[in-house]
C-alpha cells in the first residue's frame, strides 16, 4: 500500500511536510539575527509560530486525542510509542505556547523589548527542535514500513 492510499498516512506526510518548512523558517529565522535583521528574524518567527499552530489544531491535536491516546498510550503507557509521542507533544505544546507569548509580546512594534527575552527565545528553539526530532522519529515508526513497501 502506498502513502497515497492510506488517509491516515496522507494527513501525516503532510504534517510532517509543514513541519519541515517550520524546521526552515525557524533555521531562516536564526539566521537573519546572526545578520543582526531582527525585525525580519521576529517575522520569521512569528510565520513559523503560525504555521506550527495550524498543524496543531488541524492535525496533531485531534489525530493525538483520538488515535494516539486511545492507541497507544492508554494500553501501553511505557511504551515505546507512547513515550515519543508525549515527548514531542509536550515539547510542541511548550514551544508552540513560548512562541505566541514571544510574538504577541512583541506585536510588530519597538525591538527593546525583544533583546530582554533572548534567553527564552534559546529555550524555545531548542525545545521546539526537541519537538521537531520526536515527530520525525514518530512519523517513522508509524510509517516506515509503507514508505519501504
Ligand atoms: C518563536 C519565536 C522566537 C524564537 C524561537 C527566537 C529565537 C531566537 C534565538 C535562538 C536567538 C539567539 C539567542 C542567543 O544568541 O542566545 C534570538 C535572538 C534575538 N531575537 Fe528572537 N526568537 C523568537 C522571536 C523573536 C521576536 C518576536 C523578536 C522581536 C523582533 C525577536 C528578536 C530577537 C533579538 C533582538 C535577538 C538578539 C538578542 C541579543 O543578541 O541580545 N525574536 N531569537
Amino acid at each position: 500500500m502506498s502513502l497515497l492510499n492510506n488517509p491516515f498516512a496522507l494527513i501525516a506526510t503532510t504534517s510532517l511536510t509543514i513541519q519541515i518548512i517550520v524546521l526552515f523558517l525557524l533555521l531562516y529565522g536564526y539566521s537573519l539575527k546572526r545578520k543582526l535583521r531582527f525585525r525580519q528574524h521576529g517575522i520569521a518567527m512569528f510565520a513559523a509560530v503560525v504555521l506550527h499552530l495550524v498543524v496543531v489544531f488541524a492535525i496533531m491535536i485531534p489525530s493525538f486525542v483520538l488515535a494516539v491516546i486511545p492507541g497507544y498510550v492508554i494500553p501501553n503507557f511505557s511504551g515505546i510509542i507512547s513515550v515519543v509521542s508525549l515527548v514531542h507533544a509536550v515539547a510542541g505544546a511548550l514551544a508552540g505556547s513560548l512562541g505566541v507569548w514571544l510574538v504577541a509580546s512583541w506585536r510588530f512594534r519597538d525591538l527593546k523589548g525583544c533583546f530582554k527575552k533572548k534567553r527564552f527565545m534559546l529555550w524555545t528553539i531548542t525545545v521546539w527542535f526537541i519537538s521537531l526530532s520526536f515527530g520525525v522519529a514518530l512519523y517513522t515508526i508509524f510509517y516506515w514500513a509503507i514508505l519501504m513497501s
